[in-house]
């Protein structure tokens, strides 16, 4: 049974630390790191944690003796280099939320500790571990579609998703957040296409994007600065605050809840809380300076001359992940949404000169599960490698992560100067 103390007791914190209470549970949890004291004590109560094991911040963690082999370090982007260091140092192997740190050279900070400290830090890239990206890995490691000329992947961020966590919720703001889009929402994206040309490494990156939809001059006629306020045009706005987050609450609005402490609240206070100047919920979508794109595309460039290309569109109509590979003798297409995807392989002799087949991976899929059981299966493999046994093929190390992660600090960069960017590979520089 390892030991477990949680840091950041939020979202993401809890659904991995839930899972010590599972029957077949390889962990436990036994403390906790959370500066919010409603949410401590809630964590306190689920995991049955006696008062001296919580704890308002890592320092205050790390000045007491050791509590536990490992740290699942589920705090926002731009907390992760200063917690993850007194972590390490203190002894912790860490479970690192993505991304590992907001700039290129604090992820280098925390791979020169981890190496230095000799710790385990493994980041969470959980859709390596759903079943349609792992036998998408598997044929293209197998060489089934012999070698890859070009990689094209997409990301579509739906319109509700968008501008609950990317245009009125704290991911749209980098003083809060730390991270851009690219680096909180595709980070996972990137760190796929790298995985999947897996030894061919990037050596460039070209980007660019904007805020395209989310302007004041976009605006309907009579738009408000906030729907419940002063909006003349929220009925009928798919933007409403009031349909999004109140009469349709099943699509993200328990972000929104969350965050206002309004998770058992009624639908009266809900919509009285809307109405505050507090809750950047009630905003106009139109109307909140946004500092980060809502859309954004990048062209990169492989050692061996293969290419890859991946856009991001915020503001779509539903959520989707669209990958289309093509090798030198078939193709992989399919969206990860389906949980299928299609294989061509390249037949001369038969009717239309390929061989398709459906692969399907639906088997054991939950509804409404975003990862594909990403969230679960990551701990297997953390786990494994704390107790030396072999992990899984989606298994990362810090250094296979930080190559996904330097395509976005590259990219960021391109997007900003108009210039492509030399990435760091081996030999490249
Ligand atoms: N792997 C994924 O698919 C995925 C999905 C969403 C978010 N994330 C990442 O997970 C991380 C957490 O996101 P979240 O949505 O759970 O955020 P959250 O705000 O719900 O949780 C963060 C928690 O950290 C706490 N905190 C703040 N300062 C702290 C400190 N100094 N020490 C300890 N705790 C502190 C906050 O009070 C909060 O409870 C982010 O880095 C985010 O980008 C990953």
């Amino acid at each position: 049974m390892f030991r477990v103390v949680l840091v950041g007791a939020g979202d993401r914190g809890m659904i991995y630390a839930r899972q010590s209470l599972a029957p077949q549970s390889q962990f436990q949890i036994s403390g906790v790191v959370e500066p919010n004291a409603l949410r401590r004590k809630k964590a306190q109560e689920l995991f049955r944690l006696p008062d001296h094991r919580l704890y308002e911040s890592v320092e205050s963690l790390v000045r007491d003796e050791k509590i536990a082999d490992a740290a699942f370090n589920c705090t926002m982007d731009a907390l992760h280099t200063v917690t993850s260091l007194p972590l390490m140092e203190k002894g912790y192997h860490i479970l690192l939320e993505k991304p590992i740190a907001v700039t290129r050279q604090d992820a280098m900070r925390i791979i020169d500790c981890a190496r230095r400290e000799r710790r385990i830090v493994m980041v969470c890239h959980v859709l390596r571990y759903s079943p349609f990206y792992t036998a998408i890995r598997r044929i293209v490691r197998d060489g089934e579609i012999g070698r890859v000329i070009s990689i094209q992947m997409a990301e579509d961020v739906s319109y509700f998703h968008e501008s609950v966590s990317y245009v009125r919720g704290f991911y749209a703001d980098p003083a809060v957040c730390g991270s851009g889009m690219l680096l909180s929402k595709c980070s996972h994206d990137l760190d796929l296409m790298a995985w999947l040309m897996d030894q061919d490494l990037p050596t460039r990156v070209f980007s660019a994007g904007s805020v395209f939809q989310f302007r004041p001059e976009n605006a309907p006629e009579g738009a408000g600065t906030r729907c419940l306020v002063d909006c003349k045009c929220e009925q009928k706005c798919i933007y409403s605050a009031r349909r999004l987050y109140v009469d349709h609450p099943q699509r993200w609005a328990n972000r929104v809840w969350n965050d206002c402490a309004l998770s058992e609240g009624s639908d009266a206070e809900k919509l009285e809380s809307l109405k505050s100047e507090n809750n950047p919920y009630g905003r106009c979508v139109y109307k909140t300076d946004l500092k980060i794109v809502d859309h954004q595309s990048l062209l990169v460039n492989f050692r061996s001359g293969a290419t890859g290309t991946f856009t991001m569109t915020g503001g779509a109509s539903a959520p989707g992940r669209s990958l289309h590979i093509i090798g030198t003798r078939g193709e992989i297409q399919g969206t990860f949404e389906d949980h299928a995807f299609t294989v061509s392989l390249i037949h001369p002799d038969i009717p239309g000169g390929c061989l398709k087949r459906q692969v399907s991976v639906s088997a054991g899929s939950r509804p409404g599960d975003a990862h594909g059981g990403g969230d679960e299966n990551i701990l297997q493999d953390f786990f494994a490698l704390l107790d030396h046994r072999e992990p899984s093929i989606c298994c990362t190390s810090l250094e296979a992560s930080v190559i996904g992660h330097n395509i976005v600090y590259g990219a960021e960069e391109s997007r900003l100067t108009g210039l492509p960017v030399p990435l760091d590979v081996p030999g490249n520089r």
